[in-house]
C-alpha cells in the first residue's frame, strides 16, 4: 500500500497580514509535501485560516462591517499569496466553512455525551490578546511587563473540557512515544508544562466555551455560548482531512503554539477516540496512539536582529520583500538558514549574501561551467567513464553518500542539514575541477579518458542536485534539469530511481542562468520602495471558495454507471410544508418523470418551467415528504452559495446522453 503523508500548517489568524513567520511555515509544509511526493507517497497538504474569536469581532466592529465580511475580505490575502509563491496545498480550510463548523459541533456534542465536556461557572483573569484565561503567575508577569491592560476579569458560565483526567495518558504519550514532539528539547518544555519536575496533578480542566463573544461556532443546543476558538481551530485538521489520510503525519507549529498542539490537541483526540472499557488511569492504548498525530514539529522564530518582529517596532519582514528575489531564492534561504526548533536572526544582508554565495556563485557557476565544458569538449554528449583514478573515485563515492545523507536528513525534517551537506559536496566539486584542469586535459588526446571521467562526474552530480533540490526550489531545479538535456518534470522523478551512475539521456542544452548575482545596494533601495508601498492600504481580494477537498479518483467504469440525461422541466410547484423541496415534471424525451429538487431557496417554481437541466436518470426512486422522486437534477455550488442548476444549451434535445 502507498504510504500516506499528511502535513498541516497552523491556520493563520486573518486579522494580521502575512509575514515571514507565516511564509516560513507554509513553505516548509510545501517543501515537505513535494519531498514526500517524490518519495512516491500519497500526500495531503493542508493549510488555511482561523477566522473566529474576539479579535476579529473587535476589528470588524471598528470598521463598521460584520465579522463575516471582514474574514471574507482578508482570508484570500493568505490564499492568494500562497498561489503567487507557487505553493501547492491540496486544500485551504477556513473555520467559517460549513463542513468545519458541523464537525466542531458534532465533536462538541460527542464529548458532552461522554462527560468529557461539562458545564460549570468560571471566574478568572482573561487575556484578550491570547484569547485565554491566565493563571495568577502569568497575570503577574503581564503586569510586570506593563501589559495589565490586556487583562479583564471575567465571570461566566462555561463549558469545560476534562483536561485533568487525561494527564496520565498525556504523560505516557510523551514518555513512550517521544517522536510525538520534535525537536526533543521542545518535548521537554511540554513535559515541564504538564508535570513540572515530574510532579502530577497540575493540569486543570479547560474552559472551552465563551459567552462574552458572539463571533464563533455556537455550542449546539445552548447558543448563548460559542465554542472556544482553540477547540474550534485545532479541529480544522480533522474537519478538512482527506478521506483515508487520518492521522496527521506532521502538524507544523511555531514554538508559541506548541502547548495547544502538544497538550490540548492530543487530549481532545484521546477523548474522541476513547472507548468503553479504556482506563484513563491505566495504560494509554496503542490503538489511540495510532490515531493521534505522529509528530508535532515545532519550529523557532525568525527574529529581527536580536528582537522579536512586531508591528509596533515596524520591523516585520513581509513576503513581498523576500519574493522580490524570486520564490525559489526565498524558499532556498528559508530552508537553508533555519535550523528547525531554534530561533534565527533575519537580516537582508545575510539573506543576500547567502543567495550570492550559494546560488549565483556556488551552484550557478558550477552548472554553467560544467555544461559549457561538456558542449565545448564533447559536443554536449555526456561521455561514459572508462578509467578512474583515486580522486575520481573519492568524488563518486562522496556523491553516492551525499544522496543517502541528504535523504536521511530530509526524512528527519532537517533541510538545513541536508542542504548544508549538498553544498559542501558542490564546493568539493569546484576543487575537483581546479585540480583536474579540464581546459589543459582537452589539449591532449592522451588525456581523453580522464577528461571523460571528470565531465561525466560533474554531469551526474548536477543531475542529482536537480532531483534532490526540486522540492526546495522547484523552478530552478527544473531549469537545471532541462539544461542537462533531460525532458519532463523533475518533480515527477522518484528519489528511489536516483541512480548516481545512470547514463545521460540526451545531449546537454545551453546552460540557462540559474540565479543572477544580487547588487546589494541597488536591492536594498528596491526593498525600501516595497516597504513604503506596503504601508498603503491593501485592496480587498476576491472572496475565496468554500469547497470540500477533492474526492478519491475513480475509474472510468465507475463513472460510466451514472446515466446522465438532458431533461426539460414541464411543470414545477412547491412541496407544501417543505423548506427546500420543489416538485417538477421533467421530460426525458423517452418518458416524463416526477423529480423533487432541494432548490427552493434559489429558484421560484415559475422560473423553472421551460429550463433544460441535467438529470441523473438511473438513480433509484426515493420518496420524500410522501412523494416519489425518480432522478436528480445536477447543481453547482460551494458550501456557502445557493445551488445553480447545470444548464445544457437550448438546442440539446431532452433525452440526450450527457457523457
Ligand atoms: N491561529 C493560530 C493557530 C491555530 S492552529 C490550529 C495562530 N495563528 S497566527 O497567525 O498567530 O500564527 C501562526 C504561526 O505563525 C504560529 O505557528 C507562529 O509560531 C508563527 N509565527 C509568528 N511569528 C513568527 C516568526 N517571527 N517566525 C516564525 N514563525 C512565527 O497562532
Amino acid at each position: 500500500m502507498t504510504k500516506r503523508f499528511y502535513v498541516t500548517t497552523p491556520i493563520y489568524y486573518v486579522n494580521d497580514k502575512p509575514h515571514i513567520g507565516h511564509t516560513y511555515t507554509t513553505v516548509l509544509g510545501d517543501v515537505l509535501a513535494r519531498h514526500h511526493r517524490m518519495l512516491g507517497e500519497d500526500v495531503y497538504f493542508l493549510t488555511g485560516t482561523d477566522e473566529h474569536g474576539q479579535k476579529i469581532e473587535k476589528t470588524a466592529a471598528k470598521r463598521g462591517i460584520t465579522p463575516q465580511e471582514l474574514v471574507d475580505e482578508v482570508a484570500p490575502n493568505f490564499q492568494n499569496l500562497w498561489k503567487e509563491m507557487g505553493l501547492t496545498p491540496d486544500h485551504f480550510v477556513r473555520t467559517t466553512h460549513a463542513r468545519h463548523k458541523a464537525t466542531v459541533q458534532e465533536r462538541f456534542t460527542q464529548l458532552l455525551g461522554t462527560g468529557d465536556i461539562y458545564k460549570a461557572s468560571y471566574k478568572g483573569l482573561y487575556s484578550v490578546s491570547d484569547e485565554a484565561y491566565v493563571t495568577e503567575t502569568q497575570a503577574k508577569e503581564l503586569q510586570a511587563q506593563g501589559l495589565a491592560h490586556q487583562l479583564v476579569e471575567l465571570e461566566e458560565e462555561s463549558y469545560f473540557f476534562r483536561l485533568a483526567a487525561y494527564e496520565n495518558w498525556l504523560i505516557q504519550l510523551y514518555e513512550k512515544y517521544p517522536e510525538f514532539v520534535q525537536p526533543e528539547f521542545r518535548l521537554n518544555e511540554v513535559k515541564q508544562f504538564v508535570s513540572p519536575g515530574g510532579e502530577r496533578g497540575n493540569l486543570q480542566d479547560l474552559s472551552i466555551s465563551r459567552t462574552s463573544i458572539t463571533w464563533g461556532i455556537p455550542v449546539p443546543g445552548d447558543e448563548k455560548h460559542v465554542v472556544y476558538v482553540w477547540f474550534d481551530a485545532l479541529l480544522n485538521y480533522l474537519s478538512a482531512c482527506k478521506e483515508g489520510h487520518w492521522p496527521p503525519t506532521i502538524n507544523l507549529v511555531g514554538k508559541d503554539i506548541l502547548r495547544f498542539h502538544a497538550v490540548y490537541w492530543p487530549a481532545f483526540l484521546m477523548a474522541m477516540y476513547r472507548q468503553e472499557g479504556d482506563d484513563l488511569n491505566g495504560e494509554l492504548p496503542a490503538r489511540i496512539r495510532e490515531l493521534l498525530p505522529q509528530t508535532v514539529l515545532a519550529h523557532g522564530w525568525w527574529l529581527m536582529g536580536e528582537t522579536k518582529m512586531s508591528k509596533s517596532l515596524g520591523n516585520i519582514v513581509r513576503p513581498k520583500e523576500l519574493l522580490h528575489f524570486g520564490t525559489d531564492a526565498a524558499r532556498f534561504f528559508l530552508m537553508r538558514d533555519m535550523q528547525i526548533g531554534h530561533d534565527r536572526a533575519f537580516t537582508f544582508e545575510s539573506f543576500m549574501d547567502r543567495l550570492n554565495a550559494d546560488l549565483a556563485n556556488g551552484l550557478g557557476n558550477l552548472a554553467s561551467r560544467s555544461i559549457s565544458m561538456l558542449q565545448r569538449y564533447r559536443s554536449g554528449i555526456v561521455p561514459i567513464p572508462q578509467k578512474w583514478d583515486d580522486e575520481d573515485r573519492v568524488v563518486a563515492e562522496q556523491g553516492a553518500k551525499l544522496c543517502a545523507d541528504y535523504l536521511a536528513k530530509a526524512e528527519a525534517n532537517d533541510f538545513n542539514g541536508a542542504l548544508d551537506g549538498l553544498w559542501v559536496y558542490l564546493r568539493h566539486l569546484d576543487g575537483y575541477i581546479v585540480k583536474a584542469e579540464p581546459w589543459k586535459l582537452a589539449k591532449d588526446e592522451a588525456n581523453k579518458e580522464k577528461l571523460d571521467t571528470v565531465l561525466c562526474q560533474l554531469y551526474r552530480a548536477l543531475r542529482a542536485t536537480a532531483v534532490l533540490t526540486a522540492p526546495v526550489m522547484p523552478g530552478m531545479a527544473q531549469l537545471l534539469w532541462e539544461s542537462l538535456g533531460m525532458t519532463g518534470q523533475v518533480s515527477e522523478q522518484r528519489f528511489a530511481d536516483l541512480a548516481f551512475e545512470a547514463p545521460a539521456a540526451a545531449p546537454v542544452n545551453d546552460p540557462k542562468p540559474l540565479f543572477a548575482r544580487i547588487d546589494k545596494d541597488a536591492a536594498m533601495t528596491e526593498i525600501e520602495a516595497i516597504k513604503t508601498a506596503e504601508m498603503a492600504p491593501a485592496t480587498p481580494a476576491e472572496p475565496s471558495l468554500d469547497v470540500p477537498p477533492m474526492k478519491e479518483n475513480i475509474d472510468y467504469d465507475t463513472f460510466a454507471k451514472t446515466d446522465l440525461r438532458v431533461g426539460l422541466i414541464l411543470e414545477a410547484e412547491e412541496v407544501p410544508k417543505s423548506k427546500k423541496l420543489i416538485k417538477m415534471k421533467v421530460d426525458l424525451g423517452f418518458e416524463q418523470r416526477t423529480i423533487l429538487g432541494g432548490i427552493k431557496e434559489a429558484y421560484a417554481p415559475a422560473d423553472l418551467v421551460g429550463r433544460r437541466v441535467v438529470v441523473v436518470a438511473n438513480l433509484a426512486p426515493r420518496a420524500m415528504m410522501g412523494i416519489e422522486s425518480h432522478g436528480m437534477l445536477l447543481c453547482a455550488s460551494d458550501n456557502a452559495s445557493k445551488p445553480y442548476l447545470i444548464a445544457p444549451p437550448e438546442d440539446a434535445k431532452p433525452g440526450f446522453v450527457v457523457r
